[in-house]
């Protein structure tokens, strides 16, 4: 027995149709935001881009009559059921479809137009939506990033959808999740080359350090982009404009030189403790280097810290020593 998925992806897109005229068709509060957000109408036509009226049967109505079965809504996550029957799960929200790179509509992501919570709803997890094995937009993007030989991994659908608009076209996010290992060798298919460029914030810098393991367990090579002004891309290139990224973007740092950078935090150095204790905190990255890789970063740390190289060197050899 085999699920028939081509049925589900077919009501997907009528779903994705819905959405869509309604956000294009007349005035509602979805064109008025995602306007208010700089977002021109070939942008919006180019993503799909949808809008959920405020109305607890919109959809379910509209594909009630194109003969959906209720069956089906739910098990797309299109509607839920609650003490008093069915309910369209969004509701006044702007849509981003999400495609798969064979061009599916596998689900969808529908942001409030206020401050209401949550700010992201995504469709539920289903064997049509696995958000662990796909990455949003690669069905637009995939071409400019083998053109270009490498991705921007971004965190959110405005991040890469601004991006787009202002001309910078080789840029993809994961769907709401900490980055996996499946989009780890989803994206290796299409470059070697990954530029992460997280939020501005806690959350963005842990998820770069996590996201570096992931993207070299796929055999990349991985750089990090620092945002410094605004809180995300989105902020950053709508401000600064598409030059202004492309300058962070080549001023991206190697994967060693931003988590070095990020175990600094909180030091002074202004005791030799100081000092030692980053020192060995270095240690366990400086590990997973290639001998000569470890070489330029021990010659790093020692002219900063006017430490010998041999005796930095000695402290990996003990630590290495110690897990053998
Ligand atoms: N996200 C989510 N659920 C939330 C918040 C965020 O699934 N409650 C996901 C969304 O995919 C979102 C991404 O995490 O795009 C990044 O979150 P965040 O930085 O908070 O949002 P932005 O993408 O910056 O969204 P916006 O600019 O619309 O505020
Ligand atoms: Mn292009
Ligand atoms: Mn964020
Ligand atoms: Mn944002
Ligand atoms: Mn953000």
């Amino acid at each position: 027995h085999r699920t028939d998925y081509n049925k589900y992806y077919e009501i997907n897109r009528k779903a994705a149709r819905f959405f869509f005229r309604k956000l294009t068709e007349g005035p509602n509060p979805g064109y008025a935001y995602l306007r208010k957000r700089g977002l021109k109408d070939n942008t919006i036509r180019k993503f799909g881009l949808g809008y959920a009226p405020d109305s607890w049967n919109a959809l379910m109505n509209h594909l009630e009559k194109e003969g959906v079965t209720t069956q089906d809504m739910l098990k797309l996550g299109l509607i839920q059921q609650g003490r008093k029957g069915y309910y369209d799960k969004f509701r006044n929200r702007v849509i981003f479809p999400i495609i798969n790179t064979a061009g599916k509509v596998i689900g969808f992501g529908g942001r409030a137009l206020g401050d209401v919570q949550p700010k992201y709803l995504n469709s539920s997890e289903s064997d049509i939506f696995l958000k662990k094995n796909n990455l949003y937009a690669l069905n637009i993007t995939k071409k400019d990033i083998s053109s270009e030989d490498q991705v921007l991994m971004v965190e959110g659908y405005m991040d890469v959808i601004s991006l787009y608009q202002n001309g910078i076209h080789n840029v993809t996010a994961s769907l709401g999740t900490a980055l996996t290992e499946n989009q780890g060798r989803l994206i290796s298919r299409y470059t070697k080359n990954v530029v992460l460029s997280y939020d501005a914030d806690n959350a963005g810098i842990n998820a770069a350090m996590r996201g570096i393991d992931i993207i070299r367990k796929a055999e990349c090579d991985v750089r990090v982009l620092q945002i410094n002004d605004g809180k995300d891309p989105d902020e950053f290139v709508r401000k600064n404009g598409k030059e202004a990224f492309l300058e962070l973007i080549r001023n991206a740092v190697p994967a060693t030189d931003f988590r070095l950078s990020v175990l600094r935090r909180g030091f002074d150095f202004k005791s030799d403790n100081q000092v030692l204790e980053y020192i060995r905190r270095c240690v366990p990255v400086m590990e997973q280097l290639s001998p000569v890789e470890q070489d330029i970063y021990i010659r790093k740390l020692s002219e900063e810290f006017g430490i010998s190289e041999y005796a930095i060197a000695g402290e990996i050899r003990a630590d290495s020593g110690k897990q053998a």
